[in-house]
């Protein structure tokens, strides 16, 4: 008799999928410090196993602010570079610098182009600005995901003065809190992400 026949065989259950994050850099500005912070959040990301990161960054693609439903060839060109990223994606973290209260003219024109593509997704928010840390425009980007069906986490890193608080070569003088703020608001994204696909895949949204 073999004695372990009445014994269950293990449940090999396979790990979900990580989760493809799209890390939208807003400003677009010329000598931005955008990419700074960017650059730390995918320090974050790729100690994470759930969550894998891909960059959309809005000075890479020359939108007009004017919006057509038939673009040019050239502004066709331009999507095409960004819309696949954002289709793919299960998730997104916006960073958004803070100009005069609110978010850059280049975030919102990559959001105003798109539509399907942000529908029934989570986005978390990475601000930084001078005393308000961003979270004015945060809080206003609240506002339009929530008219494109997204969804928005509740917990966000903001950097108050940002430049100040960054070393030359981009590491953050004092990173213990901002990287557990980021761990929270990762875990949020990734259990929203989680959620809304599993969700997607027995039920389409028909919101
Ligand atoms: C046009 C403009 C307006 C700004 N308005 C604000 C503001 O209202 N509140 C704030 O905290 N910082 C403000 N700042 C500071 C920026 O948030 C800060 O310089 C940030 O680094 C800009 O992001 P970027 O360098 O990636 O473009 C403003 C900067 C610019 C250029």
């Amino acid at each position: 008799m073999n004695p372990t026949a009445d014994v269950a065989a293990p449940l090999h259950t396979p790990l979900p999928a990580p989760l493809k994050v799209a890390v939208i850099i807003g400003s677009n500005r010329e000598g931005r410090f955008g990419p700074v912070v960017a650059d730390w959040l995918l320090g974050r990301l790729r100690e994470r196993d759930d969550l894998t990161a891909e960059v959309v960054d809005t000075a890479d693609a020359g939108l007009p602010t004017a919006l057509s439903y038939s673009p040019t060839p050239e502004v066709t060109a331009e999507l095409a570079k960004i819309t696949p990223k954002l289709a793919a994606a299960d998730a997104f973290v916006v960073l958004t610098p803070e100009y005069n209260h609110s978010f850059p003219a280049s975030l919102k024109a990559l959001i105003d182009w798109h539509y399907e593509e942000w529908r029934a997704k989570p986005v978390g928010f990475v601000s930084y600005g001078g005393v308000s840390g961003g979270l004015r425009a945060v809080e206003q980007l609240r506002q339009v995901f929530a008219e494109l069906h997204a969804v928005t986490v509740r917990d966000t890193v903001s950097f108050h003065n940002a430049g100040a608080s960054f070393d030359d070569e981009g590491r953050h003088r004092d990173p213990a809190a901002p990287d557990a703020a980021a761990k929270v608001m990762l875990d949020q994204l990734g259990w929203w992400g989680s959620a809304l696909r599993e969700a997607k895949a027995v039920r389409a949204y028909g919101g």
